[in-house]
């Protein structure tokens, strides 16, 4: 069945990332000259994806500007003949058929995930990290997508990671299907060393079964006193079993400062105006380091 619909959960506080985040979004946090959430839409967009759910919470109204039209500023640029920037303005707002709705409380990602039930309806269908922002030639998204119509079960995209890292993760139980593809029958929500599954993480993708709503309204409050989408794909890894993707793409998490750093570093170094003139820049401040 073909993949439709996405949701991004966008309703965190954030707090990792404080000050920046008090007053804007984490997910507007800019790398470059675009903000995160950008390259998240348009990842869904170019994965045939065009009717999107923003989960938002009070304080994120800037996401809802950012992709709507900008009349008065379209005429600015125009006046100024400044057709091209006007363009990239307009192609924002045409990006997918976006729509919004507030998660009342920071309750989790499964919390979050729960207000798209009625948008969602009986299909299965995408879920995008609000502050994962991942770039790949074929976008992570249509990757997993792709495993959903093949096997019609969960996707989630995976990512070896460092023993340390993991106790910080989910880790997967998992056996090779094929190539990068695998099937997940169990996982553990930030093991200690000795119950680690695999080095295998779920980073900031997956595709889910409508049955997941069911299911999560089941699942008691987790980690945090909160409700955490992991433990209902963990229902669902322990019953039908999911697929796990390890994903061809570059992965920057726009929840922590370093990864905020990261993304912006790497992005600059390939930025068609100012690739060259940072290049060097970096190439000098190093000598210094
Ligand atoms: P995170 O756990 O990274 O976001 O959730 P957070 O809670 O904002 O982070 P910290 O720990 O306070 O810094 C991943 C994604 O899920 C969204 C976030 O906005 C982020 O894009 N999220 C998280 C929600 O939409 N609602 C929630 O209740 C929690």
């Amino acid at each position: 069945m073909k993949i439709r619909k996405a949701v991004i959960p966008a309703a965190g506080l954030g707090t990792r990332v404080l000050p920046a985040s008090k007053a804007i979004p984490k997910e507007m946090i800019p790398i470059v000259d675009c903000p995160a959430i950008q390259y998240i839409v348009e990842e869904a967009a170019k994965s045939d994806i065009k009717e999107i759910l923003i989960i938002t919470s009070r304080g994120k109204a800037a996401i809802e500007d950012h992709f709507d039209r900008s009349p008065e500023l379209e005429n600015v640029l125009l006046s100024k003949g400044r057709e091209d920037i006007c363009n990239q303005m307009l192609n924002i707002s045409n990006f997918a058929n976006i729509s919004y709705i507030r998660q009342k409380e920071a309750n989790g990602l499964g919390d979050a995930i729960l207000c798209a039930k009625s948008f969602v309806g009986d299909e299965p269908f995408a879920v995008l990290y609000g502050d994962d922002v991942i770039r790949s030639k074929y976008p992570v998204c249509k990757q997993l997508c792709d495993a959903y119509e093949e096997f019609g079960l969960g996707v989630v995209g995976i990512k070896q990671v460092t023993k340390e890292a993991i106790q910080k993760y989910s880790s997967m139980k998992v056996d090779l299907i094929k190539d990068n593809l695998f099937k997940i029958t169990d996982m553990i929500e930030k093991p200690k060393i000795d119950e680690i599954m695999s080095l295998y993480a779920i980073l900031g993708r997956c595709v889910l079964p409508p049955e997941i709503f069911s299911i999560l309204e089941k699942t008691e409050l987790g980690a945090g006193g909160e409700l955490q989408l992991t433990d209902a794909m963990k229902k669902l890894a322990q019953t039908e079993g999911i697929i796990g993707v390890d994903f061809i793409g570059k992965r920057y998490d726009m929840g922590n400062k370093l990864g905020i750093m990261k993304a912006n570093i790497e992005t600059a170094l390939d930025h068609e105006e100012i690739g060259t003139d940072f290049r060097q820049y970096l190439k000098d401040i190093s000598t210094k380091l």
